[in-house]
């Protein structure tokens, strides 16, 4: 796709790679408008890249996704790409006591729903534009789950399979679709709910050469992006897909150990 003098909405571009492809893209000449769930944290993301426009919404939120849709279409009718890369990412040990069912589905909500909510809103408008992408940000894990955080997999796993579908529906249209899967990047998500343990000692990509990536994939018209171990993780998944979950599932299975050691005995 054409990388300069584009109006770009990234969902979650207060920090990781929303926020550097956010950079990248305004290096570039674009116009970029991020979103966030907190005021505070879009205003130290502009206090860092003034050019920015940041408007709080929620991406689990389909009302927020219908306001967002008409406030930045009437403020920036030239909008014409959108980038859905919102999302958290947890451990979550099934066999554990919780029973918030609202809660367990968060990834689904925010990683799975934002992202297919997004798209109906704004497909219309990106109809009416004469070149128009949608960028889904996946994941490696869309290809090979990872058994520690099972709810993230499927949702990732869902963001790839509605990303195929939609190609399909667009095909011959001005939407240009893409997928970009990231491997493990050097971010607040990556850290956040694991230990070094949990992630086996991998070494995630430092996260301004992931939107390098992102970046040149988008510019080469290459419509699954798969940096680095992503690639690894798709072809495993087609040659020896048991191999490979069984390396993934390694951290669950510490995981379930280490909580059986701690349980108290009745
Ligand atoms: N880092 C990795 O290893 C990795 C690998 C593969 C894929 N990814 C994907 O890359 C994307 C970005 O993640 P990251 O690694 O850059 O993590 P990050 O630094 O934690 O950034 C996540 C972004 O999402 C926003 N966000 C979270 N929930 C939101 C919600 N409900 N509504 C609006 N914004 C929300 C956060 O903003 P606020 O907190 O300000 O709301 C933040 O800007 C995610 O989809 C993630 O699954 C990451």
């Amino acid at each position: 796709m054409e990388m300069t003098k584009n109006t770009i909405l990234i969902t979650g571009g207060t920090s990781g790679i929303g926020f550097e492809l956010a950079r990248a893209l305004l290096e570039l000449g674009n116009t970029v408008i991020i979103t966030g769930r907190e005021h505070a944290k879009l205003d130290e993301a502009r206090a860092q890249l003034p050019a920015l426009h940041c408007v709080v919404s929620d991406a689990s939120d389909p009302t927020a996704i219908t306001a967002l849709r008409e406030k930045l279409t009437a403020e920036f009718p030239d909008l014409n790409v959108i980038v859905n890369n919102a999302g958290i990412m947890r451990k979550i040990n099934l066999n554990g006591p919780e029973t918030d069912l609202v809660d367990l589905t968060r990834e689904i909500e925010i990683n799975l729903m934002g992202p297919l909510r997004m798209v109906k809103e704004f497909l219309p408008h990106l109809r009416s534009k004469p070149a128009a992408a949608v960028v889904n940000v996946s994941s490696g894990l869309a290809f090979v789950p990872f058994p520690i955080s099972p709810i993230y997999s499927a949702a990732k796993a869902g963001v790839h399979a509605f990303t195929e579908c939609l190609r399909v529906q667009l095909k011959g249209s001005t939407v240009k679709v893409f997928e970009l899967a990231p491997p493990g990047t050097e971010t607040k998500l990556f850290r956040g709910d694991f230990t070094k343990e949990d992630l086996g000692g991998a070494k995630a990509m430092d996260v301004k050469v992931l939107a390098k990536h992102a970046v040149d994939g988008l510019k080469k018209d290459t419509l699954e992006i798969r940096p680095g171990l992503a690639n690894t993780l798709k072809l495993m998944s087609r040659i020896a897909p048991q191999f490979i979950l069984k390396q993934l599932a390694k951290p669950a299975e510490a995981m379930l150990v280490k909580n059986k050691a701690e349980a108290p005995r009745t």
